[in-house]
């Protein structure tokens, strides 16, 4: 089986490698061989591969920066996956595509749901939610593609909160951290697995149920990013990843003065991914524990 993943050296794409299973030939394309505000590179990429699957994990993602860059947040959160979107429904081959939490307004008190109405409140969750819709429109029809919506994805690859946090606990004594917007993190390497679970399921003939159109997948749990924050000091102390704890301080996303409206609970309700795919849920600390015991 063919699997071309977009976006491959960002941190999904990398934990996808990390966790391949045997039987599956990849197709890298990291932003250096397929660029994704290039049409015509597409159509070229996914016409000479025809992939079995095409997992998109490319994407604009830099959220405060989306706000001053309309125009390249919607080339590759919207009109990239349409295109692809488009070429798979003639050739034929089955997408997973990534998207995020911050597609809802984060009004609600209880976890998203995949069919809850989506009313993002800044330019990344807008043009993430016009991605879903072209996605969904061109394969309404069909059960070729889903989108799976993910929330805060932290691991051993690239720059996420983890990352970030470990840095900042090296450098300093005292570190603020929100803890007003209330979610879960998501392991990237937990969440690798989740995919290549979907794809093994649906990859097969004969199956008893199709693809769901949109699956939800966060670790469980529901913290602030200053809950997730002291678990981390916690543990990087526990496993000598720094000399000390250091003193993290609670504060308001108004205190952080940051030029962009973030959901303020986004939690995803993953119960019907888990049911679907026989998964048991794992705790967001329980990732961060096995991450961090990883990183030693
Ligand atoms: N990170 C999160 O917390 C989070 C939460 C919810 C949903 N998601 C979604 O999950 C997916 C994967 O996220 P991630 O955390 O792996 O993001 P990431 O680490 O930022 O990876 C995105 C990748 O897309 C690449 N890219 C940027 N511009 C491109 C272009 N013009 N053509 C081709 N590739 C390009 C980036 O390359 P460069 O780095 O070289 O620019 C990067 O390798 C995305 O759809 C994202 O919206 C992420």
């Amino acid at each position: 089986m063919k699997i071309l993943i977009t976006g491959s050296e960002g941190q999904l794409g990398r934990s996808l490698n990390k966790l391949k299973p045997l039987d599956i030939s990849l197709i890298n394309c990291p932003k250096s061989k397929l660029d994704l505000t290039n049409k015509l590179e597409i159509k070229n990429t996914i016409y000479s591969y025809r992939p079995d699957w095409i997992i998109n994990c490319g994407a604009y993602t830099k959220v405060l920066d989306a706000e001053n860059n309309h125009k390249l947040a919607y080339s590759l959160n919207q009109t990239a996956p349409k295109l692809i979107s488009e070429i798979l429904s003639e050739t034929g081959g089955k997408l997973i595509h990534l998207s995020t939490d911050y597609v809802f307004d984060g009004k609600s008190n209880k976890p998203y749901k995949v069919n809850d109405i989506k009313k993002p409140i800044n330019i990344y969750g807008a043009s993430k939610a016009a991605g879903e819709r072209e996605v969904e429109n061109i394969f309404k029809d069909t059960c070729q593609a889903t989108i799976l919506r993910t929330s805060g994805i932290i691991g051993p690859f690239g720059k996420n909160f983890s990352e970030t946090m470990l840095q900042l606990f090296a450098d300093r004594e005292k570190v603020n951290v929100i803890c007003d917007q209330i979610s879960s993190p998501t392991s990237s390497l937990r969440l690798s697995f989740v995919i290549w679970e979907i794809i093994k399921k649906f990859s097969k003939r004969n199956i008893s149920h199709t693809m769901p159109k949109i699956m939800h997948y966060s670790d469980d749990g529901i913290c602030s990013w200053y809950d997730v924050a002291c678990k981390i000091n916690e543990l990087a102390f526990e496993n000598q990843l720094i000399k000390k704890k250091v003193k993290i301080s609670p504060i308001s996303s108004n205190q952080f003065h940051e030029n962009v409206k973030r959901p303020k609970f986004s939690k995803l309700d993953s119960s019907e991914t888990h049911k679907i795919l026989n998964l048991k849920p794992i705790h967001w600390e329980e990732s961060i524990k096995s991450y961090l015991k990883n990183k030693k």
